[in-house]
């Protein structure tokens, strides 16, 4: 079984599949990671170099080899997507196909509150706003829908620490 969390940027989803893994007793993969990993390059290196389709690709090509790794594996993975990994339509099928997605859903003041914590430098779509709440916020009304379409689990995030909502998701499973 693979467990996909998706959700904005800032909404939890790299610390949430750790506790949870961590609780699960398996074990979790981070798509960002991976692909910072095994390009030898941050995020924001490759949006720089290469653009923001050439990172696109990269996220649908490691997902998809990700996945068929994992094929004949025996035990529960837990996979923390990046925050527009579903916008790509091939991986929101990928991942639809071979996981139960969970969508962590927050408010944009909740994202912008955690943003304003845990930065957006790294983040290269949210790095140069002007106004990051504006920002968040028309980016989240382009992208919700297709997080709730991709999602078999909606959970509501605001106001729950990383712990709680690992918890949610064990309980929801
Ligand atoms: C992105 C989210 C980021 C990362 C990249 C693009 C997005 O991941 O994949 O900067 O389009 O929302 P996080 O959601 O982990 O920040």
């Amino acid at each position: 079984m693979i467990i996909a969390l998706t959700g904005f940027m800032g909404c939890g989803k790299s610390s949430v599949a750790s506790i949870l893994a961590g609780n699960m007793g398996c074990f979790y993969f981070d798509l960002d990671d991976t692909i910072e990993m095994e390009e030898g390059r941050s995020i924001p290196e490759i949006f720089a170099e290469d653009g923001e389709g050439a990172f696109r690709a990269m996220e649908l090509e490691y997902l998809d080899r990700i996945i068929s790794d994992y094929e004949d594996f025996p035990t529960t993975m837990i996979l923390s997507l990046g925050g527009g990994t579903v916008m790509t339509p091939q991986c929101a099928e990928l991942i639809r196909k071979n996981a139960t997605c969970v969508y962590l859903k927050a408010s944009v003041a909740q994202l912008v509150e955690n943003l304003n914590i845990v930065g957006v430098e790294n983040r290269p779509l949210l790095s140069g706003s002007e106004n990051l709440e504006d920002k968040v916020k028309s980016m989240l009304q382009a992208r919700e829908a297709t997080y709730e379409k991709c999602a078999d689990i909606i959970l509501p995030i605001d106001g729950l620490s990383p712990t709680e909502i690992a918890e949610r998701i064990e309980q929801e499973l």
